[in-house]
């Protein structure tokens, strides 16, 4: 039977958990059309996906954001294509219903067109996955074309752009200032005109991203870029208040790093003291 989450409108354009359909490409549009908000978070593993999968969150990102939450690099940019497929394919088995984007890492895209098909085409083929996302504006728009005229759904990703941070000077606000405002929208529309399903705005002024929201037929994912964009994605620590930092823009809605912190305690101080594992615990043949 299928079974609506908790939250969702009545009246969703967008399958109901439990129905056994997949969020696809024209499920986003008709979000956008219909004014009603995609959720988005990152995921890097089978647990992870099949949780926000039947919470029914609509998107999961397999980020490069792999690097610095997971991997225990200081950043995105070591990441690598052969590192982003086991995680991918984990969360796109683990999942029924969200669509699973991942991400092209540093490195393996920004020289032509041809490079960016090949990763894409690889991550693809090797994780079953149902898009890719990758950074920049007008300079990645000839990757875009030839990737979404082969079959595969690009999301682009605008504002701060992680795996420029050492040109962008680090983690900072973009699309501050009338030219910079103006080159963001140019991007978007590049972006949009190249054929991108859905556009994530990272750390930009919430009225810029309401004006790109408002020139974009596609929808904008916002993190950090205020309420109007026309979805949101945070990364899943950021978000359930698992990591030991988090940015200014995330809000976190559960606290799991201290209870898994006290489920270790509460183990290894049971293990000491004898307690566990009981009888029940135990099998007698
Ligand atoms: O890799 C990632 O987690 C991302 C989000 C910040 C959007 O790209």
């Amino acid at each position: 039977m299928s079974q609506q989450t908790p939250d969702a409108p009545t009246g969703s354009v967008l399958p109901a958990v439990g129905s056994g359909k997949r969020v696809r490409v024209h499920h986003l549009a008709a979000a956008k059309e219909a004014g009603e908000r995609l959720t988005m978070l990152t995921a890097y593993d089978a647990p992870t996906g099949r949780i926000f999968d039947e919470a029914g969150i609509d998107m999961l990102l397999v980020g490069d954001s792999i690097g610095d939450n997971m991997l225990g690099h200081a950043n995105t940019l070591p990441v690598t294509v052969e590192e982003m497929i086991p995680p991918a394919r984990a969360v796109v088995r683990s999942t029924k219903r969200a669509m699973v984007v991942v991400d092209l890492p540093f490195g393996s895209y920004e020289a032509s067109a041809e490079q960016a098909y090949t990763a894409a085409v690889q991550v693809m083929k090797e994780t079953g996955a149902h898009a890719v996302k990758f950074e920049g504006g007008v300079r990645v728009a000839a990757q875009v074309e030839l990737i979404t005229g082969a079959g595969i759904p690009v999301v682009g990703h605008l504002g701060f752009t992680p795996q420029s941070e050492n040109i962008l000077g680090g983690k900072r606000v973009q699309g501050r200032g009338e030219d910079a405002v103006e080159k963001l929208c140019e991007d978007a529309v590049a972006l949009q005109e190249a054929g991108v399903v859905a556009v994530v705005l990272e750390m930009v002024p919430a009225p810029v991203a309401a004006r790109v929201t408002e020139i974009l037929q596609v929808p904008t994912i916002g993190i950090g870029a205020g309420p109007a964009c026309d979805g949101q994605v945070l990364v899943w620590l950021d978000m359930a208040g698992m990591g030991d930092w988090a940015p200014r823009f995330a809000k976190q809605f559960g606290q799991v790093g201290a209870e898994l912190r006290r489920a270790a305690e509460a183990y290894a101080g049971e293990v000491r003291t004898g307690s566990y594992p009981a009888q029940e615990h135990s099998y007698q043949e």
